[in-house]
Formats: structure tokens, C-alpha cells, sequence
């Protein structure tokens, strides 16, 4: 490991890389106001889902984002659609309000799968993942918070086609930035041992 790192004391009294204890501090938060990352720092968030690991370089993800004033022009394009007017969309019309429009900065998250003989779509939907946390990763370094949700439903289909997805997209929901009114306390995580032994 590189000695350039400054170094914090851990809890346990561990010295740990200053990048990563802010790592561990990483949580969700939601609702998010303003700022929003600014355009420099929303290009960084982006480049790092390029730094997700990707067997064979497939690219597997694809976003849009939207922001601002554009939000409300969105949702409306949505809740305006024809598909989006039977019993069992319209009940989703306040769900989709919030999740459109209470973040100052939404990705649209998409993948979408090739077929490639060594890198089979389950590796390629973890790239997305990984993609995804990535992003969460660098906006939490840049000091603002995300929360990834889903877009379940009808309203979920037409908010791919209004986006401009391809018909082969499959939606992963939405990455939102912004900053909370108050920031959240991290809440315990589930300790290593749950997860992870050593094979011996
Ligand atoms: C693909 C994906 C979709 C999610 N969708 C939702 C959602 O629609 N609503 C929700 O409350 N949490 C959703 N979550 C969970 C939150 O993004 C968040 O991870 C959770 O609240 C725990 O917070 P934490 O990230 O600080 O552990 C989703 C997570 C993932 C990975």
C-alpha cells in the first residue's frame, strides 16, 4: 500500500487510510435538497462508474439525468402518458412525483446486456452494480448524498421509452444526488464475520 496516505485512528485504534474511513461513513439519505454536485464534480461521479471492473470492457451501463426545471417537464411527460392513466398506474402518480422531482439531480439507471460468450448478463448486471455504488462512493467524498431507488411498475416502462432508452434497456432505477436537510447518522453495519470467514 502506498505510504502517501494521511491516516486517521480507527474506532477499534487501527490506522486506517483517511479515504477510507470516510468510506465507511457512506450512507443513504433521503429526501435530498440542494446543492446538487455541480457540473465538474457530477463529470467526476460519472467517470468513476467507469472505474467499475468490466469483464471483457462491455460498458454494460447507461444513464440519463435530469435536473432542475426539467424534473417537473419529465414527470409530467410521464404522468400524461396513456399508459399511465389505469386505476393501478394512477396510484403509483404520487410515488413517481416524489421520485422525480424531490432530488435536485436524478440518473436514470439502465443496463444493458450484450451477448458475449465469456461475460454472461449476471456479470454484466454486477458491473452495473458496481457502476452505481461507485458513483454513491465518489458523490459521498464529494460531501453530498444519494439514494438509489427503484421505478417499479407501469410508470417505470414509460419513463424508460420517455427517457429515449433502448427497447433491450432493462431500468435499474434511479441514482438521486443532492444533500439532505440534516445529515443522517450512519447506521451500524452488519459486522465482517457475518459475511466473510477464512477458510482454513
Ligand atoms: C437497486 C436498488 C433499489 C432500491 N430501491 C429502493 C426503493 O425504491 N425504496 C427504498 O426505500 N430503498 C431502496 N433501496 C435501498 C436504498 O437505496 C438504501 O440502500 C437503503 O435505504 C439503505 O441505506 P444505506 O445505503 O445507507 O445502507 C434500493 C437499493 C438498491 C440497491
Amino acid at each position: 500500500m502506498s505510504s502517501n496516505h494521511s491516516h486517521l485512528v480507527s474506532s477499534e485504534g487501527a490506522s486506517l487510510p483517511e479515504g477510507l474511513e470516510q468510506l465507511l461513513q457512506r450512507r443513504s439519505a433521503w429526501p435530498l435538497g440542494l446543492p446538487a454536485p455541480n457540473g465538474q464534480e457530477f463529470s467526476a461521479i460519472l467517470q468513476a462508474a467507469a472505474c467499475a471492473p468490466d469483464h471483457a470492457g462491455l460498458t454494460p451501463w447507461r444513464f440519463k439525468f435530469v435536473r432542475g426545471g426539467q424534473r417537473h417537464v419529465l414527470l409530467e411527460r410521464v404522468l400524461s402518458h396513456s399508459d399511465a392513466q389505469t386505476d393501478e398506474a394512477k396510484t403509483m402518480h404520487g410515488k413517481y412525483t416524489a421520485k422525480l422531482t424531490t432530488a435536485p439531480l436524478v440518473v436514470v439507471l439502465a443496463a444493458r446486456l450484450k451477448e458475449h460468450p465469456k461475460a454472461p448478463g449476471f456479470e454484466q448486471m454486477l458491473t452495473c452494480g458496481a457502476a452505481v455504488m461507485n458513483m454513491l462512493n465518489a458523490a459521498h467524498l464529494l460531501g453530498y448524498h444519494g439514494f438509489w431507488s427503484s421505478t417499479p411498475g407501469a410508470l417505470g416502462d414509460i419513463l424508460k421509452d420517455v427517457m429515449g432508452f433502448e427497447e433491450q434497456d432493462q431500468m435499474l432505477g434511479l441514482l438521486n444526488l443532492g444533500t439532505p436537510a440534516h445529515t443522517p447518522t450512519t447506521p451500524p453495519r452488519v459486522s465482517a464475520e457475518v459475511f466473510a470467514q477464512e477458510w482454513v
